[in-house]
Parts: C-alpha cells; sequence; structure tokens
C-alpha cells in the first residue's frame, strides 16, 4: 500500500463550504501542519462561509468563490494543486424530487469538468470524489458491496451515480488517480437544517412539528462527520486509484427512533413527532459493507448516541447559526409541502 504524505501539499477541495467540506477543511488544517488548501465553493443556499469562520484566516487557507463548472476557472487552478477532494454537489433529496435541473448540472457535469481537467494535469496524485451510499438504492437486507450494482431511485442519487461511474470511467479509460468514496447519512456540526437530523432538533428547539414522512420506518445508517472526515483523508493517503469504498457507521436506526431520541436530550416530549406524507421513491433502508475502508486502516469510532448529544448540543449552542439560514430554505419547504399536498 503506497502511503502518500499530504503534508507537503495543496489540495483543492470544492464545496468546501458545505457540511462535510467545511468539517473536512477543518480537519485537514488541525491534522496537518503544513498542508494548503484552495476551496473552490459557488457558495449556492447551502455554502456559507460563516461554517468556517476559525480557519479563514489561516495562511494555509484560500477562498476561491467558484462554479466548477467554469471550466477556465477550473483549469487554471489545478496546475497550483497536488491533490483533489470533490464535495460540491447539490445534496437534498427533496429538492432533487422537486427540481432535478441543477443536480444533473453541478454533480454530473460540473464532476466532469473536473475529471477533464484532472485529464490535463498529470502531476495531481490523487482525486478523491465523494459520491454516496444513494448510489445502490434501496437495500432489502444484507449489506451492499461496492461491486454491487448501482441502482439510484431519486433524482439526486441517479445523478450522484452518473459521476461515480464517470469517475470510475475516466481512470479505466485515461488511468487517472480517482478513488471513489461511497459514505452513509453524515451528520454532526454545520449541517444545513434541511436535512433530517438538523431539521428535527432546530423544529424541537423552536417548539414545531418534527416531520416524519411515511410511517417514519425508514432506516439510514447514520455517520459522524467527525468518523467521515478521517475514512476521506485516509483514502487521501492510502486509497488506491480506480477504487471504490464503502464508508458506513453500523448505526442503522428508523427515523422515529432518531427524532424519538432527539426528543429525550432536548426534554421535549415526543408527541411533537408528526407523520406526514411520504417522500416520492422513498427508500426505505441504506446499508454498506465497509470492509475495504477497515483494510485500509479505517473505521468508525465514535458512539451513535454521544455523537447524537453532541449534535444536538452543538445545535442548541449555535441557534444564531442556523436561524440565519433556516430562512432562506422555509420558501422551499413550503414549496415542497404544498406540491405534496396537491399529489394526494
Ligand atoms: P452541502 O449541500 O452541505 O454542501 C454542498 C456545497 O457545494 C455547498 O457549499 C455549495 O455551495 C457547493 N456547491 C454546490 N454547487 C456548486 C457548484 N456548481 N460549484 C461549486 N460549489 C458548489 O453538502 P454535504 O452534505 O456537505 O455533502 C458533500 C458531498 O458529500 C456531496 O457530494 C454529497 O453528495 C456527498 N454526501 C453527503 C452525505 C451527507 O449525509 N451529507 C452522505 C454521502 C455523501
Ligand atoms: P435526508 O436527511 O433528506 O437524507 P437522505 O434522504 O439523503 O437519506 O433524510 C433522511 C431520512 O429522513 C430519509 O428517510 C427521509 C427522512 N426525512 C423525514 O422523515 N422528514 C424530513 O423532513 C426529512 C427532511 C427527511
Amino acid at each position: 500500500m503506497t502511503e502518500r504524505n499530504l503534508d507537503d501539499k495543496t489540495i483543492l477541495v470544492t464545496g468546501g463550504a458545505g457540511f462535510i467540506g467545511s468539517n473536512f477543511i477543518r480537519f485537514l488544517l488541525r491534522r496537518h501542519q503544513a498542508v494548503r488548501v484552495i476551496n473552490l465553493d459557488k457558495l449556492t443556499y447551502a455554502g456559507n462561509l460563516d461554517n468556517l469562520r476559525d480557519v479563514e484566516g489561516d495562511s494555509r487557507y484560500e477562498f476561491v468563490q467558484g462554479d466548477i463548472r467554469d471550466r477556465e476557472l477550473v483549469r487554471a487552478l489545478f496546475p497550483r494543486v497536488q491533490g483533489v477532494v470533490h464535495f460540491a454537489a447539490e445534496t437534498h433529496v427533496d429538492r432533487s424530487i422537486i427540481d432535478a435541473g441543477e443536480f444533473v448540472l453541478t454533480d454530473v457535469y460540473g464532476s466532469f469538468i473536473l475529471f477533464e481537467a484532472l485529464k490535463g494535469a498529470p502531476h495531481v496524485e490523487f482525486f478523491i470524489h465523494i459520491s454516496t451510499d444513494e448510489v445502490y438504492g434501496s437495500c432489502d437486507e444484507g449489506f451492499f458491496r461496492e461491486n454491487d450494482p448501482v441502482a439510484p431511485s431519486s433524482p439526486y442519487a441517479a445523478s450522484k451515480a452518473g459521476a461515480d461511474r464517470l469517475a470510475h470511467a475516466y481512470h479505466v479509460t485515461y488511468g487517472l488517480p480517482l478513488v471513489i468514496l461511497r459514505p452513509s447519512n453524515n451528520f454532526g456540526p454545520y449541517q444545513y437544517p434541511e436535512k433530517f437530523i438538523p431539521l428535527i432538533v432546530t423544529n424541537a428547539l423552536e417548539g414545531k412539528t418534527l416531520p416524519l414522512y411515511g410511517q417514519g420506518t425508514n432506516v439510514r445508517d447514520w455517520l459522524y462527520v467527525e468518523d467521515s472526515c478521517r475514512a476521506i483523508e485516509l483514502a487521501a493517503r492510502r486509497g488506491a486509484a480506480g477504487e471504490a469504498y464503502n464508508v458506513g457507521a453500523g448505526n442503522e436506526l428508523p427515523n422515529i427512533e432518531v427524532a424519538g431520541r432527539i426528543c429525550d436530550l432536548l426534554g421535549k416530549g415526543r408527541d411533537l413527532i408528526k407523520l406526514v406524507p411520504d417522500r416520492l421513491g422513498h427508500d426505505r433502508r441504506y446499508a454498506v459493507d465497509w470492509g475495504k475502508m477497515r483494510e485500509l486502516g479505517w473505521a468508525p469510532e465514535t458512539k451513535f448516541d454521544e455523537a447524537l448529544k453532541a449534535t444536538v448540543r452543538w445545535y442548541e449552542a449555535n441557534a444564531e447559526w442556523w436561524r440565519a439560514i433556516k430562512d432562506r430554505s422555509r420558501d422551499f419547504k413550503a414549496f415542497y409541502e404544498q406540491n405534496y399536498k396537491d399529489r394526494q
């Protein structure tokens, strides 16, 4: 297994102003004294420079506002870096159900622009492509392995699957150093409050009802973002070109149980939980086998209940952070709910 040293490298991080990207940049700068980071982010509704206030003055960090679809901009950045970690994407399944256009354009076409730039940059040693466990589709039983076929259900997952397979094709065809990661549902600080856990926590803090799709029985495997960042960093050091790696946590829980535990942590009654019409095409369960990551030297370390508690406390302590952005998604939420009512 070859070990890459990240300490003397400049790494291009795309989508670094989002949830996992901002946690990853902080993680990288903490772990590697001599690393340099260029964060390329368009600052869509999900991008937020408040996520990076504590590192913005760090001389090793540079922010470039721009679109990964901007071929000239991307081409100009590649000569300056030796590694890439690509997070930038449209990421919310509900939004992709209402309008898939930006998902195709950013997640597929944007990734294509980055892969093309990689083709012209033989000095770049690694390109970590952040895919998702959702590319496999719903898992009735057992656990998906990396060689199982992709069968995405939502326009989001299909766009991610398109990019995932394009990454693979660019490795096979051009020998590019692309490594694909497929993490399960992340949670933790700085997650945009339209996603399930921060939505439930912030709604509960506001004394609002907690909307559970369907019967609340869908299952996700919850991965703490710190564990996720360790997996990504390890893949940058040791991941083999052309390989895909699942990243899971072993924290499978039905949504209603997660919401219940959040109520308990906040001292709120579980009667805040409200069953609402189901998401269209709602995948019942995601589950991956991460044995390949274990072979690389990674395993999740955080206990779910401790991580959930830390997350809830973080949202309690950072109400200013989420209040400022939650308003931005209210229009979408109202539109989404109306759209669903119309279909019932
Ligand atoms: P996020 O929505 O919080 O952040 C996405 C970031 O990408 C934002 O900062 C946004 O401004 C930026 N962005 C969007 N379009 C862009 C464009 N065209 N050009 C440049 N920047 C752009 O997302 P996240 O939850 O942090 O997810 C990061 C990555 O991890 C995504 O690729 C996602 O598919 C993948 N992933 C997420 C999870 C999860 O649970 N959050 C799980 C598995 C995989
Ligand atoms: P989400 O955070 O959107 O992640 P994903 O759909 O990509 O897994 O949703 C996680 C789970 O929570 C999923 O089963 C849908 C469900 N959910 C609700 O029940 N209510 C909500 O308001 C949201 C946003 C999600």
